[in-house]
C-alpha cells in the first residue's frame, strides 16, 4: 500500500552527491523534504533543482533539510550539477540521491508504472521531526513543481504543530488563521487570550501567532 499521511517515513541508506546518507540520521530532530526527479539531464528537473538551491536559505530558516532523488547514478548527478549551475545560476547545495537500483523510489512508491515504468514521477514528501509523513504531493514529469507552495505548506504545518491552528484557503504568511476544532473554547481562552472572531462556533478566526 502507498505511504499515507501519519505513516513513519521509511528509513534507508543510499549514496548521494554528498556521500552516504542514512535518511533518519540526516533528518535529525528537524523537518525534511524528500523529492524525486524522473531523470538526469532533463529540462524541467534542471530548473527545479536550481530553484531549490536558490531557496535553500528559506528551508534552513524553517529547520528543514532538503533531499532530492533521481534514478540515475551519483556519477551522472555530479556531471549534471555543472549544467544546473551554468544554466540556473545556482549550484546544487543539498544532497541528490542516486537510485539506479530503484531501491528508494520503490520504497516511497515514486514509480507509477502506468505513467512510466522506469522513471519516477515528481513526488514530494514533507516529514516532521517525529519522522512522520505530513504531506505527499505527486506531479507528472511534465509539470515543474512550485516550491514556494512547498514552503507555504511547511509554514502551515509548523504553525499547526506549535499553536494548534489551521490555515484557511489560499492562506499566506501573516494572514489570519483558524483555531483547530480539537481545541475547546475553554482551552482556546488560555491559548489565545487576545480572543478570536467566531464566524460560526466551528469557524474561529484568530491573528496568526508569531
Ligand atoms: C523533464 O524534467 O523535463 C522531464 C523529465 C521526464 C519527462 C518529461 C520531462
Amino acid at each position: 500500500m502507498a505511504l499515507q499521511l501519519g505513516d513513519i517515513a521509511p528509513d534507508f541508506e543510499s549514496d548521494s552527491t554528498e556521500g552516504r546518507i542514512k535518511f533518519h540520521d540526516y533528518i535529525g530532530n528537524g523537518w525534511a523534504v524528500l523529492f524525486s526527479h524522473p531523470k538526469d539531464f532533463t529540462p524541467v528537473c534542471t530548473t527545479e533543482l536550481g530553484e531549490v538551491a536558490r531557496l535553500k536559505p528559506e528551508f534552513e530558516k524553517r529547520g528543514v533539510k532538503v533531499l532530492g532523488l533521481s534514478v540515475d547514478p551519483v556519477t551522472d548527478h555530479r556531471k549534471w550539477a555543472a549544467d544546473i549551475e551554468e544554466t540556473q545560476g545556482a549550484a546544487l547545495n543539498f544532497p541528490l540521491i542516486g537510485d539506479p537500483d530503484r531501491k528508494v523510489s520503490t520504497l516511497y512508491d515514486m514509480i507509477h508504472p502506468n505513467a512510466n515504468d522506469t522513471l519516477t514521477v515528481r513526488s514530494v514528501f514533507i516529514i516532521g521531526p517525529d519522522k512522520k509523513i505530513k504531506l505527499t504531493i505527486t506531479y507528472p514529469a511534465s509539470t515543474g513543481r512550485n516550491f514556494d507552495e512547498v514552503l507555504r505548506v511547511i509554514d502551515s504545518l509548523q504553525l499547526t504543530a506549535k499553536y494548534q491552528v489551521a490555515t484557511p484557503v489560499n492562506w499566506q504568511q501573516g494572514d489570519d488563521v483558524i483555531i483547530v476544532p480539537a481545541v475547546s473554547d475553554e482551552d482556546a481562552k488560555k491559548k489565545f487570550p487576545q480572543g478570536w472572531k467566531a464566524v460560526k462556533p466551528y469557524l474561529r478566526v484568530v491573528k496568526q501567532p508569531q
